[in-house]
């Protein structure tokens, strides 16, 4: 299939590029680079030995969103374009309208008008709030807490209003747990601009020595040992996930679906700390801190509805997360002083 991936130059776009060439889709992809480079693409080609097309646009430019999906033939499109900073929402949360809700709208509208109706979102369990039981599954109340997953919120009930009035539309919406890692080549993972805010990019920035030492942020959480419990899936897990959810639309006889893409398995962040350290042979240093505002305890997936409707499960366990993590962090060390 012609795949059109929005913010696909991104870290998660990045990956699902590879996993689709894999499996012999012909990608291509639109983004505006707002927060990640070209050289994101000509590393997917390197790892992939294909051509990728980049359009260097913004979703919410409707005209530019059609032209692209004329000019290549698109016959679906996986949309991750968005922005994704918690705390940068609160801030500026007209900004993140604009982008996100705004942004997949004049994407839906073009792909109305050009009759492309197969469509993947990437969600967030960010949707499900403050978990009323566990493991999370789909059908589990959803809230916010945030603008940004107000903004994530907002538009699966777009999308669910649209499919809904036209049920020849087929879309997949991705309620993603906690993507960490990076492909084994290394070429490509996750590099944030300034501080991180997600706890694996700020491990790895420890252990580099980029950064002094990391805050867990809370130590007395209703949990094993007091720090806050997370459902990590491996990036290529993660990817592969994309190209199940694709495939499915084709097949599912149904205008909206909503999966999970997560392992069922929770870890905590001490649990995060000592299995990077043993399985990379590095130390972080880290202090207990007051908790983080808007942090839940435990969160977690059933991963079932993925598995029964999409075949899919997550393969790669934590010490594959943690050394890929790794091995990405060193080759970024590489590069910059080279
Ligand atoms: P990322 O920032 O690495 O990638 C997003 C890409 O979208 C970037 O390349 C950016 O330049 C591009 N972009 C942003 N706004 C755009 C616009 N208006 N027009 C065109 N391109 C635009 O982020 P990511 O981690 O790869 O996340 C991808 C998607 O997955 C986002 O929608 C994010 O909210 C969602 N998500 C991410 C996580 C996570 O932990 N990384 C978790 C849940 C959901
Ligand atoms: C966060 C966002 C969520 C978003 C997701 C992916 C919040 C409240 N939630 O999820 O909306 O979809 O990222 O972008 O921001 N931790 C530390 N020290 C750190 C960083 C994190 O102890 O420096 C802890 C956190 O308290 C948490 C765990 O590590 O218990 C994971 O944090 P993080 O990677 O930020 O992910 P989430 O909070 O799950």
């Amino acid at each position: 299939m012609k795949v059109l991936l929005t913010g696909g130059a991104g870290y998660i776009g990045s990956h699902c590029a590879v996993a689709l060439i894999a499996a012999e889709h012909q990608v291509v992809c639109f983004d505006n680079l707002s927060n990640s480079r070209p050289q994101a693409i000509e590393r997917v080609e390197s790892i992939t030995g294909t051509r990728i097309p980049l359009v260097v646009g913004d979703v919410r430019d409707r005209e530019a969103v059609h032209r692209a999906l004329t000019d290549h033939a698109i016959e679906a499109v996986v949309h991750f374009a968005g922005l994704k900073a918690v705390g940068e929402s609160a801030e500026k949360p007209m900004l993140y309208y604009d982008n996100n809700v705004r942004g997949t709208l004049a994407l839906v509208e073009a792909m109305a008008e050009c009759g492309v109706r197969r469509l993947v979102f990437s969600s967030s369990a960010t949707v499900y709030g403050q978990p009323q039981y566990l493991p999370l599954d789909e059908a589990h109340p959803t809230s916010a807490t945030n603008p940004y997953g107000r903004t994530k919120l907002m538009i699966e009930e777009m999308l669910g209003d649209i499919a809904a009035a036209d049920p020849g539309w087929r879309i997949g919406v991705l309620r993603y747990f906690n993507p960490v890692g990076a492909h084994d080549s290394a070429l490509i993972g996750e590099d944030p601009n300034g501080v991180p805010n997600n706890l694996m990019p700020f491990i790895s920035r420890v252990a580099a020595g980029r950064l002094p030492e990391l805050s867990v942020f809370g130590d007395d959480y209703d949990t094993a040992d007091g720090t806050g419990v997370r459902d990590y899936v491996h990036i290529v897990d993660l990817a592969e996930g994309h190209v199940a959810a694709l495939a499915a639309l084709t097949t599912i006889d149904r205008p909206l679906s909503i999966w999970n893409l997560g392992t069922g398995q929770g870890y905590s962040v001490l649990d995060m700390i000592r299995s990077f350290e043993r399985v990379n042979a590095v130390s972080i240093p880290y202090r207990i801190a007051p908790r983080r505002a808007g942090d839940v305890a435990t969160c977690y997936a059933s991963p079932a509805k993925a598995r029964d409707e999409l075949g899919w499960q997550a393969s790669r366990g934590l010490d594959a997360m943690c050394a890929s993590a790794w091995r990405f962090e060193r080759m970024l060390a590489t590069r910059n002083s080279g």
